[in-house]
């Protein structure tokens, strides 16, 4: 019973989690044709303080049901002998990589941000991202 709350659950915080880091590459990147560097800075400086208050909540609820449902789904590490239990793992391993970065950033507190490494680090992240989703789903059915 529980299984598929924190299915939708863990469901839930990925879009919100995916869709900041999309909203930031795809829609906050334009607007630098838009204003000068020092209005793009101080915005983008809004954007993240606001971002290190609501994502910690998100990103720790999506990672802490992650652990729950891969403890079910892998009997333990039992899966990791399956093709199941492969792209699993490297599901895994790329939201490890997507953690660092993240925590990285919010460690970065008070700092300037550099725009050039501030949209590289995204860009990387949402390439991330995208594989995540992708072994997400091809797991089940690769
Ligand atoms: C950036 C981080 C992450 C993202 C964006 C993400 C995204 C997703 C998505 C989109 C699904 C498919 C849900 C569905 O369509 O039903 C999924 C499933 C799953 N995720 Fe994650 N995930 C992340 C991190 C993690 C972590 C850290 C773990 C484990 C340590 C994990 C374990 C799982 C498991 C076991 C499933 C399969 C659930 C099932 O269908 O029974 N995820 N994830």
């Amino acid at each position: 019973m529980w299984y598929p709350l924190l299915l939708l659950l863990h469901l839930s915080c990925a879009i919100v989690f995916v869709g900041a880091v999309a909203f930031e590459v795809l829609i906050l990147d334009a607007l630098h044709q838009t204003f000068d560097r020092t209005t793009m800075e101080r915005i983008e400086q809004a954007v993240m303080q606001r971002a290190r208050r609501v994502m910690p909540w998100v990103v720790g609820t999506l990672y802490a049901s992650g652990v729950a449902m891969f403890t079910v789904r892998c009997a333990g590490l039992r899966c990791l002998h399956t093709h199941f239990g492969w792209l699993l793992l490297t599901k895994v391993t790329l939201a490890l990589a997507v953690l660092a970065v993240f925590v990285r950033a919010v460690q970065a507190r008070g700092g300037r941000i550099d725009p050039c490494s501030f949209r590289r680090t995204h860009h990387i992240v949402l390439a991330l991202m995208v594989g995540i989703v992708f072994l997400a789903k091809a797991m089940f059915y690769l």
